[in-house]
């Protein structure tokens, strides 16, 4: 199946503001690696996320909290080399950016240099405005996270819906404002009421891309290890799965074990 890769040659922030301004809706994913993001990016992506889940997705921790600020920059260089098109934002991980301002933009630096990353993103509202401001004006693109933010999992207790009730639904509108005057070109939006959602994205000119906050904002992300079904453990409400890497790869490795316990393989033809 073609698809469109539309007008844009290659994204940039300015791209991605003219799509909110149209109407076009902004595709995002994640990778942490060259092979998956080359394949990811020529398919036509807009966005790729170098996310903190290479915590859990990659390395099998519980939390996005342990992973480290070198780890993050491996993962961003090698999604870097392979990608021709999309934009490429890399999230700050936990403790790099919410100590102070100075450290947090000594660490965009690094990112941005050592990476060759496009733009960072950073969970949190008013809280880290500080940080967001020193690393803007360093010239860095940043792209704020609010709703559920799982660097913040032993705060909230609970991956659940967030921005229920009327007050915190009030401090997320303004802090995605803040986060919007402050500079910022974009929001991640996770896990909200559909509704809030939609309010959100009309209350900002800046385009909101949700992961389970519904239809009414201006693009989608997903964890690429999620949408191409290689988790079969993990089954929030907002996951569409697009493929069940999970069973076909458990099939595959079965039938190589096979194949090598019986002799089939390799045959004639397979060797020199
Ligand atoms: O790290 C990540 O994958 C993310 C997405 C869930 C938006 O932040």
């Amino acid at each position: 199946m073609s698809v469109s890769k539309g007008k844009y040659k290659k994204i940039t922030t300015n791209s991605l503001q003219a799509m909110k301004l149209n109407g076009e809706k902004i595709s995002m994913l994640t990778a942490y690696d060259y092979t998956l993001a080359k394949i990811v990016d020529s398919a036509g992506i807009d966005i790729i996320l170098v996310g903190d889940s290479a915590s859990n997705v990659m390395a099998g921790h519980e939390t996005t909290l342990p992973i480290t600020l070198n780890e993050m920059i491996y993962h961003a260089a090698s999604v870097v080399r392979a990608i021709n098109r999309c934009l490429v934002v890399v999230d700050m991980p936990f403790g790099s950016y919410q100590g102070n301002s100075k450290e947090a933009l000594s660490n965009a630096i690094r990112i941005m240099k050592e990476s060759g990353g496009h733009s960072v993103k950073l969970e949190g509202g008013s809280e880290i405005i500080e940080s967001v401001e020193r690393i803007l004006t360093a010239g860095i693109p940043v792209m704020g996270h609010l709703g559920l933010t799982p660097q913040s999992i032993y705060k909230f207790g609970t991956y659940t819906v967030r921005a229920k009730d009327e007050e915190e639904a009030e401090k997320l509108i303004a802090d995605a404002k803040i986060l919007e005057e402050t500079g910022c070109f974009s929001i991640v939006l996770e896990k909200v009421p559909a509704k809030l959602a939609k309010r959100v994205a009309e209350s900002v000119s800046i385009p909101i891309i949700g992961i389970g906050a519904g239809a009414d904002v201006d693009g989608q992300v997903l964890v690429l290890h999620d949408m191409l079904g290689m988790n079969h453990e993990f089954n929030p409400r907002f996951l569409r799965r697009y493929l069940n890497l999970y069973e076909d790869i458990t099939g595959a490795v079965q039938n190589y074990v096979s194949d090598v316990k019986s002799r089939s393989f390799p045959n004639d033809k397979e060797q020199y």
